[in-house]
């Protein structure tokens, strides 16, 4: 091996990986084990682009973002949150992971510790190792109400090498959101302990039991230890676009901005007025997809529920559902089987920590039509299994 650096030597792929390489190759596999919906991005955000392009937006461009797309983001958070968020406080990323990867980097030394909620989304898990940082994982409980979190539990795991909490709300895979006592007694530790809060809001408008997921910038004072992740990923439909935003305690602006000069040196300015877009006259289709979302998601629950030894975890948000098969204890087995024997692709829940390992989640973002043919063969396989285990498993 060349001398490189160990954290980087031992990054791991993602089990969900080992499941799309044996899926990749199975012909007509529907596949549900990504985080993304099916819509592509609509036709209003892409003129947008087309149109900056023709205009010769293609320069080198202000490293937090164009100034344009900042007065809109903070339109943004003004309108559904009720929040001023200051200019200087906003960056404009390459999407939510380039934000977690520059929080990370600002943050954690070699050595810290970063403690995560889990289950949850990896890439976070693997940001902060590649600074150097020990994970320590909290798992939530899985019970007949969905997830919960004992917050004395996250506390119990902060030493004085702690330097960042993560959570998302909504959660991926959970479908979790933080209480609001919950959110505000955390944030009073951080401040009291000056541990840094990244909050993951990516999922803020994927929630079908009110019309948006709070955020934690509703009661962060402007020098709180806190990083808010944002993107326009999930919610206008842009995973391939790469952008999204963070914002920042106040006196992180100029650090910040000399960071992202030796990331990535900002982001494109036409992919930026095509955020304008999505931002300013996007609700339209926020409402549709959420309730394409919310569509998928009924008929999710209510097929998988009926399945012979199927355990499905409550959750109002963000477009996962998460679910446990009985008998099966090695999901990364079970999905890898799913894949080649059913043609469906799932994510294991070895991928999201503790508290998952059971667990497997399907995304349902998707047409009725894909989730009917997935549930279709997943029930055929679901069936057979109960059959050849005999009458015990079978209900
Ligand atoms: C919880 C969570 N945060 C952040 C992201 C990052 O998304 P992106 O980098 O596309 O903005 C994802 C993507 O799946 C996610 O699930």
């Amino acid at each position: 091996m060349l001398p490189i650096r160990p954290e980087i030597e031992h990054l791991r792929d993602s089990p969900i990986i080992e499941v799309w390489r044996l899926g990749f190759v199975v012909p007509d596999v529907v596949g549900l084990w990504a985080g993304e919906c099916d819509v592509p991005t609509p036709r209003f955000i892409v003129d947008a682009a087309h149109r900056a392009l023709l205009e010769g937006k293609t320069f080198y461009t202000h490293k937090r973002g164009i100034p344009e797309l900042r007065a809109a983001l903070q339109r943004y958070h003004r309108r559904l949150w009720q929040v001023e968020v200051p200019d200087e406080r906003i960056a404009v990323t390459s999407a939510g992971m380039n934000a977690v990867m520059l929080i990370c980097q600002t943050v954690i030394r070699a050595g810290d510790n970063a403690v995560f909620i889990t289950p949850t989304w990896p890439n976070v898990e693997r940001a902060a190792e590649v600074q150097g940082a020990e994970v320590r994982e909290v798992p939530m409980r899985a019970g007949p109400d969905g997830w919960s979190l004992e917050l004395q539990q996250l506390f119990d795991r902060c030493d004085e090498r702690t330097r960042l909490i993560y959570y998302a709300s909504p959660g991926n895979p959970t479908g979790w959101t933080i209480p609001p006592a919950q959110q505000q007694t955390l944030l009073e530790f951080a401040r009291r302990r000056g541990i840094f809060v990244l909050a993951d809001e990516v999922y803020h408008r994927f929630v079908y039991d009110r019309p948006v997921v709070p955020s934690i910038l509703q009661h962060a004072a402007p020098d709180d230890p806190v990083f808010v992740v944002n993107s326009f990923s999930k919610s206008w439909a842009m995973t391939g676009w790469r952008m999204g935003w963070m914002v920042y305690p106040a006196a992180l602006a100029t650090p910040l901005e000399r960071l992202i000069e030796y990331n990535t040196s900002g982001g494109q300015p036409f992919l930026q007025e095509a955020g304008i877009a999505a931002l300013d006259d996007g609700e339209g289709f926020v409402t549709e997809i959420v309730e394409r979302s919310r569509r998928g998601r009924e008929l999710v629950i209510e097929r998988l529920s009926r399945m012979p030894g199927v355990r499905v975890v409550p959750c109002t948000a963000a477009f996962y559902v998460m679910f446990e098969v009985e008998g099966v204890a090695d999901t990364l087995d079970f999905c890898k089987r799913l894949v080649t024997e059913a043609r469906v692709g799932l994510a294991p829940g070895v991928a999201f920590g503790q508290g998952a390992e059971s667990m497997i989640r399907l995304c349902y973002a998707k047409t009725e039509d894909t989730l009917n043919r997935a549930l279709d063969r997943m029930e055929s396989y679901l069936n057979a299994r109960a059959r050849s285990a005999g009458p015990m498993t079978a209900r």
